[in-house]
């Protein structure tokens, strides 16, 4: 893990990102109909769910909102982000957190080792994976890596969704994809009674602690690994300048 990795960890980004950057999200309640429509279409039934990065856990929990009898498994390296899980979760039983760092290759090990006594996490144990937001953070390599263990870890016919941050083509798009999103994180702040301007929304966002944790890779080439791996169905369901929606469902065999 390198020092701007762990940027996420700690509070006072965890609680920018959740109050004043996750509801400024461009299409974002699209992303997630997008993403519940794919499930809905694909599995019959749906008994296991991984939220990978989940912040706040709002992707694991929209899923499990729709099938309530469902198990969760929420996993993050922030302990903030993980409190804030634990409350949108609200004891759900079936809904687990775990603190684990998903970059690090021993993960899954790590988790089965300290967790063992109460659940398994398995090969071919999930119906759905998703994860948002979170998995640009590692170096295209082990992005890569993680597809791959996520396909492991996909029951067969199970459905891998990202909802993520990807590259633009350009940097004339990048820097639109960036107008577009202070005009929204300005638009919210507005909402919310802050009396910021537009300017110092603007110089925020360029100088945010989060902005060189990021290691965006172009949608394509993604879809692409995840065709190489073995995933079908892949394509890019949704976008909008470097936010995607992309995924792919492992083959019933
Ligand atoms: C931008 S937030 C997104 C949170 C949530 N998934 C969402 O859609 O709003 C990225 C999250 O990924 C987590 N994260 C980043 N790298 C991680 C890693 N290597 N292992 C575990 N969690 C990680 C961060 O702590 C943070 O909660």
């Amino acid at each position: 893990m390198t020092s701007n990795d762990t940027v996420w960890q700690g509070e006072v980004l965890a609680q920018t990102y959740l109050e004043g950057v996750r509801g400024a999200i461009p299409l974002a309640n699209e992303q997630i109909d997008i993403m519940l429509r794919l499930i809905r279409a694909s599995q019959p039934e749906v008994n296991w769910v991984l939220d990978l990065g989940c912040g706040d856990g709002i992707l694991g929990t929209a899923v499990l909102d729709q099938y309530p009898q469902a198990n969760g498994i929420f996993i993050d390296f922030s302990e903030p982000m993980l409190a804030a899980a634990q409350q949108r979760l609200n004891g759900k039983p079936n809904a687990h957190t775990i603190f684990q760092d998903y970059g690090d290759r021993e993960w899954l090990e790590k988790i089965q080792a300290i967790h063992n006594s109460q659940f398994t996490i398995h090969n071919s144990q999930f119906d759905v994976i998703v994860s948002g937001y979170s998995i640009h953070h590692q170096p295209d390599d082990r992005k890569k890596e993680v597809y791959t263990e996520l396909y492991h870890l996909l029951k067969p016919g199970g459905i891998f969704i990202n909802i993520e941050h990807v590259q633009s083509a350009d940097p004339w798009l990048e820097t639109r994809f960036k107008e577009l999103m202070v005009d929204k994180i300005f638009q919210l702040q507005q909402q919310n009674g802050n009396n910021k301007t537009w300017e110092d929304v603007d110089r925020e966002f360029y100088s945010r602690p989060d902005k060189d944790a990021n290691i965006l890779a172009p949608v394509e080439d993604q879809c692409s690994w995840l065709r190489e791996i073995g995933y079908q169905k892949v394509d890019i369901y949704l976008k909008i300048f470097e936010l995607a929606v992309f995924g792919g469902i492992k083959p019933k065999s």
